[in-house]
């Protein structure tokens, strides 16, 4: 029989190393012949640990599974997909969480063995990078261009273009930088799919190379990222000793070298440009653009900065060409995006959609509404610089457009949801404390006006001249979106203005209990 057990950062903190161990005692003490594979997760996370068996049907799942549930799965005899254990989900594929998504840039992640060549072969890995040895640097880029692929860090910049820059500009030497600094509240795709399918993001970022002649990259990873950084650096190893990295790349004459770099945990450095500075090992402190670091990027050389999922999702577009991927999703918005639910949701997860739908879909048919059980107040979207949603804009379509129209960003996908009992007040306040704490400090508005910004919310709440006082932070905040180096200082004021135009009731006085 073969089994299926989970090994990324969250169903490991939830318990499938110990799951995992139990069943490997179970069968060597009844002699069962098992195979198991630990393989990422399927990002349907409130089921975690969920196991998996393989059947002649497909692969049947169990989960939640505890230490304390192994027993009765395995003397019922799960590996065949016994339906009777109350664990039993069905066939995982069924699952309609899963079932009703788009998976694209993850249509591995969970399924394979996150460090097994044959299998990321077997299920279409490579294909891209066959295609773009094929291919001429400017019909890399051009594929892509014509793809409508945008970044998926959040700027939504158009992939093609950039790199059409970086193609454009003669140099010596030119870099690939993936930005793996992950620092959204509530986002974890690029952690999940570096540790449940790395093969994929050292693919796109080969192809990036290709196409615009730079022969070195480096990944820039969070360090708290442990398990993404051991995974990464072996496959970076396996995909080096079969030459899909490193010199004459399957027999092409093409070069590519890969590394990863570890930050430091500031949240600034996900900033493109303090994340070159913190990889020049100097202190990440953001750089005034232009120019760009397509131009003059990482060592003063011409250079590709892309998220994650951006260079991930690029191997999907050479294998299948531009025109597939562009009838994916609505307007300008297109492909998919992996959505990250979190925060006070039922069923928290992973969810790759096209571009289109109401951010409800998302919250009511994948999410299952609060954990608490209590009505939704507030939504958070692209991360801690994206506006609070009241209600009445939940039916905004899933697309950059439309969620700039409302003064919103996607971002980089994240979704985390606030119950009733939250006070907006409160989060408005944090908004700011945590741009005070995480500004680089290099210009005025974001440096001291998160630090007044975080005062005047207090005498806002305290009812110290209210009026005068509202109008002062809107002030502050204009000043802070048009005044500021970059998007920590010029964002914040997003959330703060959402919160106490959608919110007014939670800026009055605080009565003492
Ligand atoms: P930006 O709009 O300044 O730039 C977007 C990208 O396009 C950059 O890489 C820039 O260098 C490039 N670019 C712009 N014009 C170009 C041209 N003509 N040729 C070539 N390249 C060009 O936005 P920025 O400041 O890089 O990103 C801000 C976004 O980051 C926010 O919208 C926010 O959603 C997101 N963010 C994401 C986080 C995460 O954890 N993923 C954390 C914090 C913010
Ligand atoms: Fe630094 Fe803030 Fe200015 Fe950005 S906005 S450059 S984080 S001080």
């Amino acid at each position: 029989p073969k089994m299926y057990i989970p090994r990324d950062t969250t169903a490991l903190s939830l318990g499938a190393d110990k799951v995992a161990e139990a069943i490997s005692h179970y069968a060597e003490d009844n002699t069962l012949p098992l195979h198991i594979t630990r393989n990422g997760s399927r990002g349907l996370y409130w089921l975690e640990p969920m196991i998996e068996v393989a059947t002649e049907q497909g692969r049947v799942a169990y989960g939640p599974v505890t230490v304390d549930d192994v027993e009765s799965l395995m003397d019922g005899g799960c590996w065949s997909g016994n339906s009777d254990h109350p664990l039993y989900l069905g066939l995982t594929e069924e699952i309609e969480y899963l079932k009703n998504q788009q998976r694209l840039t993850f249509s591995r992640v969970g399924v394979i063995d996150p460090l097994s060549l044959d299998e990321y072969c077997a299920n279409g890995g490579f294909d891209g990078l066959h295609n773009a040895l094929g291919l001429s640097a400017q019909a890399i880029v051009t594929t892509v261009a014509d793809s409508g692929l945008r970044g998926r860090g959040g700027a939504a910049f158009p992939a093609g273009i950039k790199w059409q820059t970086v193609l454009n500009t003669q140099a010596e030497q030119k870099y690939i930088v993936c930005n793996a600094d992950e620092g959204d509240s509530g986002t974890y795709a690029d952690r999940m799919l570096m540790e449940s399918d790395p093969f994929t993001l050292i693919e796109g970022m080969t192809i990036a190379g290709l196409a615009v002649g730079a022969n070195k990259g480096y990944i820039y990873l969070r360090e708290e990222y442990r398990l993404a950084d051991e995974v990464l650096q072996q496959a970076l190893a396996i995909a080096e000793a079969n030459q899909y990295l490193g010199d004459n790349i399957r027999g092409s004459g093409k070069s590519f070298h890969l590394e990863v770099r570890l930050g430091a945990g500031a949240y600034i450095c996900g900033e493109e440009t303090a994340l070159l500075e913190s990889l020049e090992g100097k202190r990440g402190m953001v750089r005034a653009k232009p120019p760009l670091p397509a131009i003059t990027g990482l060592f003063g050389k011409p250079t590709v900065i892309n998220n994650v999922i951006s260079l991930a999702t690029v191997p999907i577009i050479l294998a299948r060409g531009a025109e597939h991927y562009k009838t994916i999703g609505v307007g300008r918005s297109l492909g998919t995006l992996p959505f990250q639910l979190a925060g006070n949701i039922q069923r928290p997860g992973l969810v790759e959609l096209a571009f289109g739908p109401g951010l409800s879909t998302l919250l009511n048919d994948f999410g299952g509404g609060t954990r608490s059980g209590r009505p939704i107040k507030a939504v958070q979207v692209g991360g801690p610089l994206g506006a609070y949603l009241p209600e009445s804009q939940w039916q905004t379509p899933l697309d950059y457009e439309a969620f700039a129209g409302i003064n919103a960003v996607l971002g980089h996908g994240g979704v985390v949801v606030f119950d009733e009992s939250v006070d907006m007040g409160e989060q408005a306040r944090f908004s700011m404390e945590f741009c005070a704490i995480e500004s680089c400090g290099k210009c005025t508005p974001c440096r001291i006006g998160s630090t007044r910004g975080v005062e005047v919310i207090d005498k806002i709440r305290n009812g110290d001249e209210k009026e005068n006082n509202i109008e002062l932070l809107t002030d502050l905040c204009d000043t802070m979106i048009n005044g500021s180096l970059c998007a920590m200082g010029g964002m914040t004021p997003f959330p703060v203005m959402s919160a106490l135009q959608h919110f007014p009731n939670d800026f009055t006085v605080q009565e003492e209990v």
